[in-house]
């Protein structure tokens, strides 16, 4: 064990390569606990997806409205029977060109998920996260994971282990520190359980790649599955984030700051989309951290994985802060 002081608590971490890892975090599982596991979109905070009180844990620590379902973590695909019923054609076929990656399937829910995993809904999201250490966890310890992204609620999702520890400090029983997460964005969302498809979050694996194995287009969210959550502000920092088009946008709104200019930064990667979305979400803790009041962030083109990062930035600016 490796005790890190959060400022407040001590978070218990292992490394993904510690030898007894993967038996501590299962000890833990089982006995009704919480564990952050890493993944290649953001740490989860998974527990039990047999265990009622678990799951009730997982609510209360991330401070989540009791109707904001929960995704399901499979180890292979050859599990999702287990968690879903009637699964269309289609789905099947994102599944084996996709999984394990960064894509949620939205399905009808099976009748070994609880619906407290689900919002009291008939549907469940399901998907298989590509890192190692997780894959093999869920398969040795015998039952899905339900895991939610490991911050409190409304805040930014954590992206290495020791977010995940400033964030819930001694609320996890154990945090598994894979490293920095690869792509930095949750998963893109897709519903099944209507025809057509529907995309509810853009996310880790472009709508394009999708729709290019699909041989057809997403159709934009709507009804049902998107009230289940879909919130307009969400991910946001303490600092005032503001939207510019393109850098010289962003240079013009940040000197036409009145009074100290030093708490205003501007954030672009718009030339590196995969490095914009794996550094997002640190960017945004690390200007809170610095003090900076005002976060000038330049929004990609909404294409590839810059609908996914335009998407967040949107959000973490609110609906009041759009310049
Ligand atoms: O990449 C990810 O998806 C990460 C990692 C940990 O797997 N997880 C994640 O979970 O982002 P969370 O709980 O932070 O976001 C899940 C989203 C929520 O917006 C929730 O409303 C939606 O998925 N969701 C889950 N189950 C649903 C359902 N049955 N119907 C509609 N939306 C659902
Ligand atoms: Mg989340």
């Amino acid at each position: 064990m490796n005790p890190l002081n959060s400022g407040t608590e001590a978070c218990q971490i292992l490394r993904a390569t510690d030898s007894d890892a993967e038996e501590r975090a299962i000890h833990i599982l089982a006995s009704g606990g919480l564990v952050a596991i890493p993944t290649e979109t953001v740490y989860g905070l998974a527990a039990d997806m047999t265990n009622a009180q678990s799951i009730a844990k997982i609510f209360a620590v991330k401070g989540r409205p009791d109707d904001h379902p929960l995704i399901v973590h499979i180890a292979t695909k050859d599990q999702l029977n287990r968690v879903a019923r009637d699964i269309p054609s289609q789905a099947y076929l994102l599944a084996a060109e996709c999984w394990p990656g960064p894509l949620t399937l939205l399905l009808l829910r099976g009748r070994d998920v609880s619906p407290t995993i689900t919002g009291q809904r008939d549907t469940v999201a399901v998907r298989v996260p590509a890192n190692t250490f997780t894959r093999n966890l869920i398969s040795n310890f015998g039952q899905p994971l339900a895991a939610p992204s490991a911050n409190r609620f409304g805040r930014v999702s954590p992206t290495n282990a020791q977010h995940v520890c400033s964030d819930l400090g001694s609320d996890v029983d154990l945090i598994i520190d894979d490293g920095p997460c690869l792509i930095g964005v949750e998963s893109t969302i897709v519903d099944f359980t209507v025809d057509p498809p529907q995309l509810l979050r853009p996310g880790g694996i472009p709508v394009e790649d999708l729709e290019m194995i699909l041989g057809r287009p997403l159709q934009p969210s709507s009804g049902m599955s998107r009230a289940s959550g879909m919130l307009q502000s969400h991910y946001q920092p303490q600092c005032t984030v503001v939207l510019a088009s393109d850098a010289m946008h962003a240079v013009s709104l940040a000197t036409s700051v009145e009074g100290d200019k030093s708490v205003v930064r501007i954030l672009d990667r718009s030339n590196d989309l995969p490095l914009y979305a794996a550094t997002l979400y640190d960017q945004l803790r690390q200007a809170d951290q610095d003090g900076i009041t005002m976060l000038v962030a330049v929004l990609p083109p909404p294409t590839g994985l810059g609908l996914a990062i335009a998407d967040r930035l949107t959000k973490a600016a609110g609906p009041t802060n759009r310049a």
